[in-house]
């Protein structure tokens, strides 16, 4: 079957449930990383420059180069990775076409001061909302709703492992963002849905049915066991060849599928009847990651975050809570012995990721931060602790000889600027 055939059918009620959350319009994506494909495709011509954060995944780096954009990177606040609207240098506002939001593992990024700067440019401003589903603005309003466009992801609070979608204000786009989506679909295909149904018992590792190695195959297959580190291989050569021919995904299918082979393909029954059901159950789950957050946030680990609360904003039920702290891999280490599995790791920030694989000519891919440091402390230090294990993490924790760290004046804004000693 051709690509286009395999329109998703069923989703309606799937754009429903997640409209009147939000109060937007929302359309089905078979992945969080195909609605931002399609956002930048749609908002973004083709050549232009893309103000995003250096602490993200890096398949996000290859969906914008696949789009056809190049990443700038912005600058960034060391307490929560957000990108710090201020220290953006001037110059580099005049050159942009969008800016991307992150909403690193839940905290909202400043977007009201976001909307300012890309209203006064005429730029769109597209938020990435994957990690922030239940998150608010210090004003009330949901994370999602303030961007010209927001993308979902289906596979972090609310666990279905497929599915996003787009949000987006006006009825009118709709036609026209369907379309897009639609040409760049993947037939459902009965072996990509077969291994979606065994996923959930591959993953609880099924050892006593001698089940290993074909659940591990059946992990490689789904692309979630594809990374031996944190950021994958950049393959610079390659990467070259790609965006000369971006934009297109089919060029860029080696990166932007790592993790989620199937993250363009259209969804079959099971898939959709999976995740309507861990949609439906999406407030339980924002309660249970509601009161983790608060309870580490409460603890001695939390303390460079502030209160929970502070602003008179509610605690956010973050999907992982960054905890800064001076070992982080004595720490990884510690948890994996508990067999609690830290994930969402994002270090070096991608300038540095990027400049590391091809030494020679550092900003091929990318323009990096005018302010590196902040970005790459808060990669160095942060602990994404997944909040519905608070209780056993910080057990673990407590018992460790390291202890939680503030960012030091070195790398704070005006720190960073003097160009003084990295902080550790
Ligand atoms: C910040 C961020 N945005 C987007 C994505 C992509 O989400 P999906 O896997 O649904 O494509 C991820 C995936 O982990 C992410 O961490």
């Amino acid at each position: 079957m051709a690509r286009g055939e395999g329109r998703p059918e069923g989703t309606a009620a799937l754009e429903a449930l997640m409209g009147r959350r939000l109060g937007r319009q929302c359309l089905y994506t078979p992945s969080c990383r195909l609605a931002l494909y399609v956002a930048l495709r749609h908002w973004c011509g083709p050549g232009g420059r893309v103000l995003m954060s250096s602490v993200n995944d890096d398949v996000i780096f290859f969906v914008v180069l696949a789009a056809g954009l190049r990443p700038v990177q912005a600058p960034l606040d060391p307490v929560d990775g957000s990108i710090d609207v201020a220290a953006v240098p001037e110059e580099t506002w005049r050159g942009l076409s969008a800016v991307i939001t992150t909403n690193l593992y839940g905290n909202p990024d400043p977007v009201a001061a976001l909307r300012a700067r890309c209203d006064a440019a005429g730029i769109p401003l597209i938020e990435d909302a994957a990690h922030a589903i239940g998150s608010r603005l210090p004003d009330g309003r949901a994370v999602g709703t303030v961007g010209d466009a927001a993308a979902f992801s289906l596979s972090k609070h609310v666990g279905a492992k497929t599915g996003g979608f787009l949000a987006f204000a006006e009825p009118g786009l709709r036609p026209e963002l369907t379309a897009l989506r639609d040409a760049l679909l993947e037939p459902a295909a009965l072996g990509s849905e077969a291994l979606y149904a065994v996923r959930p018992y591959a993953e609880a590792g099924v050892r006593g049915l001698r089940l290993v190695r074909a659940a591990h195959l059946a992990l490689r297959l789904l692309g979630a066991e594809e990374r031996q580190e944190i950021r994958m291989p950049l393959r610079a050569g390659e990467l070259r060849r790609a965006v000369a021919a971006a934009p297109g995904l089919d060029p860029f299918e080696s990166w932007v599928r790592v993790d989620m082979h199937p993250y363009r393909v259209a969804p079959g029954r099971v898939r959709l009847r999976r995740t309507a059901r861990l949609l439906g159950d999406l407030d339980r789950r924002l309660a249970l990651h509601r009161a983790g957050t608060a309870a580490l946030l409460r603890s001695r680990w939390g303390s460079g975050h502030g209160e929970p609360g502070a602003g008179g904003t509610r605690t956010q039920p973050l999907f992982r809570v960054p905890l800064l702290v001076s070992d982080r891999d004595a720490a990884i280490a510690a948890l994996a012995r508990r067999h609690i599995t830290v994930g969402y790791l994002y270090d070096p920030p991608l300038d540095v990721y990027a400049a590391g694989n091809d030494p020679d000519s550092s900003a091929a891919f990318t323009d990096p931060s005018p302010l590196p440091r902040p970005a790459a402390w808060f990669a160095r230090h942060a602990l994404p602790v997944d909040p519905c294990r608070a209780d056993e993490v910080l057990r673990v924790l407590d018992g460790l000889p390291i202890t939680p760290v503030r960012p030091p004046a070195a790398v704070t804004r005006d720190g960073a600027a003097e160009g003084s000693g990295g902080g550790g």
